[in-house]
């Protein structure tokens, strides 16, 4: 099959774009680069990289005939919570318009099969500790909104056209397949205690008096290698043909806490003189946060392939390779 990733030159998606590219499939990457690095793609001869917006509907139909596109894995959008609640529009237009744009180009040129980014944040603040499919969503902001009103676009479409479809809704994104791939924002926990180290500060810890055993949040960190093989997953079951409507977390089913994590990027980094700051719980955090990976296990045989330790590591490795200065003799 002949695939168009949109966000291909992102983290997730060079990700993605490098994982099919080893399964084998044709791909053609759709990026406007507003964070996204061309140089992520740059090894890849035989990968189109067009540079565009999925808002643009014209550009996707276009590309999706000329291209003999079969299926789409829709992973551009913008993922920030905490601007979404600075910025609603903003995220309204670019992730919901930019799916609706890209479903109304699928109709028109017939493509019937597509892999979408969701999100855990789709879940919002929930009373179980392991998250399954089957929660009723209550998203904390217009990101996690926009993830599930993307979802409910997608299962509306298919009703009216056929379109067979994955959801995939990644958990905490984190390492690195190869250092150059690594993220370069610094959005969650792992890169934010990596930016404090490097600027000599102690890592910070918001909050040690929730009901878990440490104390600290506990969250599900998935290797970014192992959600772009989540979607080679994905890619092989809808090749089949047949009709495919699902929802799926895209998680290790193991939950960390955040001094387990800080304590393993200490050790990890060779930082391990810094002692870890405790400050208030911030607003909405959940106490606990981890996947269910049972659906994904049973219908495509999938599950994570790295633990927490090998996830910090890589990502560490991710970071030094930005961050030259970080590293420590
Ligand atoms: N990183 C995480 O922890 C995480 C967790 C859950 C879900 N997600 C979702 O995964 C996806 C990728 O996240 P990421 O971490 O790789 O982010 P990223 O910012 O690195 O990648 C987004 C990519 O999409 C491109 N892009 C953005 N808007 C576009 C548009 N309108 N048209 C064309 N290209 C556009 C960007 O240039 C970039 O290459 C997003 O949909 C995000 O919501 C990420």
């Amino acid at each position: 099959m002949t695939w168009l990733v949109t966000g291909g030159a992102g983290f997730i998606g060079a990700h993605v774009v490098h994982a099919l590219h080893e399964a084998g499939e044709q791909i053609v990457v759709l990026d406007d680069f507003s964070t996204g690095v061309p140089a992520r793609l740059s090894d890849l001869d035989d990968v189109p990289v067009i540079r565009g917006a999925v808002q643009s509907t014209s550009l996707v139909a276009k590309l999706l005939r000329e291209y003999e596109i079969s299926g789409v894995v829709h992973v551009a959008a913008k993922k920030q919570p905490g601007e979404s609640v600075e910025n609603p529009l903003l995220y309204y237009r670019e992730n919901l318009g930019g799916l609706e744009s890209l479903l109304r180009a699928m109709t028109e040129a017939g493509t019937d099969a597509l892999v979408f980014s969701s999100s855990a944040s789709t879940y919002g603040n929930q009373d179980s500790d392991v998250l399954t499919e089957d929660a009723v969503c209550r998203p904390e902001s217009p990101y996690g909104e926009t993830k599930l009103a993307g979802e409910w676009l997608i299962a509306d479409v298919a009703r009216a056209t056929g379109l067979r479809y994955v959801n995939l809704r990644y958990f905490n994104a984190a390492g690195a397949g190869r250092p150059e791939l690594a993220d370069t924002g610094a959005f969650n926990l792992i890169p934010m205690v990596f930016e404090r180290l490097t600027a000599g500060k102690p890592p910070l810890i918001f909050g040690d008096d929730y009901p878990t055993p440490d104390g600290t949040t506990i969250r599900d960190y998935i290797h970014v290698a192992d959600i772009a093989s989540a979607h080679v997953a994905a890619a092989r079951h809808l090749a089949k043909g047949e009709e495919v409507r699902h929802v799926l977390n895209v998680g290790t089913g193991r939950g960390s806490s955040t001094r387990e994590i800080v304590d393993t990027i200490l050790e990890v980094s060779g930082y391990s003189d810094l002692t870890p700051e405790v400050l208030g719980r911030r607003a909405g955090d959940p106490a606990v946060s981890i996947a269910s990976a049972d659906r994904i296990r049973q219908l495509f045989g999938w599950s994570a392939a790295h633990d927490m330790r090998a996830t910090v590591a890589d990502a560490w490795e991710g970071w030094l390779y930005h961050h030259p200065e970080a590293r420590r003799a």
